[in-house]
C-alpha cells in the first residue's frame, strides 16, 4: 500500500506492507536511523517520535496509521544548522552517556518543553517514565532537560531560579507533562 506523510517537514510517499512498523518505516526505508529499537515489547522508549506533537512509541505503530500525520524524528531536532537546545543540554549536562536511549529521551523531553516550558523535576522525571535509560544515569539527563529549559527561546523573561534550590525549583509548572501516547503503547 501506498502512505504520504511529513517527516522531518518534507512529504514523503512510499510503498509499505501494511504490517510494517513506524520504526522500521523509519530507520529501514527511509534511513532515519537516530530513532532506535531496543526492545520490541513497548517497554524501553528508545523508539519514541513526536506525531502532531505528541509523543509516540513508533514500535507499537503502524506506519499506515502515520499517514496523513506530521511526524519528527531526532533527525529533525536541529534547524537550520542550529542544534535544538534540549539537544544542546544533553552535551552540556552529560545526559548521553552510551547514547542508546538518547533519541527517545530528546523527543520526549521536547514534547515535554513544548507543552511545559518550565517544568519541575518531578515533572521531568514523570515525562520519561516511558524511557528506559541502562545505564541508570537518570540524573544527569534531568539536569539536561532542565538546561535545556533554561536555555529555551524566551526563557531570559522568565525569574531566574533561587541559588541552591536547582534549575527550576522556583519556576511555575504551566501544564500537565506529555506521556507516551497510550493508544501507541503507552509509557510502561
Ligand atoms: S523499541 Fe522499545 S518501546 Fe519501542
Ligand atoms: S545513555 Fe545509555 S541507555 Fe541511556
Amino acid at each position: 500500500m501506498q502512505v504520504t506523510m511529513t517527516v522531518n517537514g518534507s512529504e514523503v510517499t512510499e510503498d509499505v506492507e501494511p504490517r510494517m512498523l513506524l520504526v522500521h518505516f523509519l530507520r529501514d526505508q527511509l534511513r532515519l536511523t537516530g530513532t532506535h529499537w531496543g526492545c520490541d515489547t513497548s517497554n524501553c522508549g528508545t523508539c519514541v517520535v513526536l506525531v502532531d506533537g505528541e509523543p509516540v512509541k513508533s514500535c507499537t505503530m503502524l506506519a499506515a496509521m502515520a499517514a496523513g500525520h506530521e511526524v519528527r524524528t531526532v533527525e529533525g531536532l536541529e534547524r537550520d544548522g542550529e542544534l535544538d537546545p534540549v539537544q544542546q543540554g544533553f552535551m552540556e549536562c552529560h545526559g548521553l552517556q552510551c547514547g542508546f536511549c538518547t533519541p527517545g529521551m530528546m523527543m520526549t523531553a521536547r514534547a515535554l518543553l513544548d507543552s511545559t516550558p518550565h517544568p519541575d523535576e518531578q515533572a521531568i522525571r514523570e515525562a520519561i517514565s516511558g524511557q528506559i535509560c541502562r545505564c541508570t544515569g537518570y540524573t544527569t539527563i534531568v539536569r539536561s532537560v532542565q538546561w535545556a529549559a533554561a536555555h529555551e527561546e524566551g526563557a531570559a523573561r522568565e525569574p531566574e531560579p533561587e541559588r541552591g534550590t536547582g534549575p527550576t525549583a522556583a519556576q511555575p509548572e504551566t501544564s500537565s507533562p506529555p506521556r507516551v501516547s497510550e493508544h501507541a503503547g503507552g509509557a510502561s
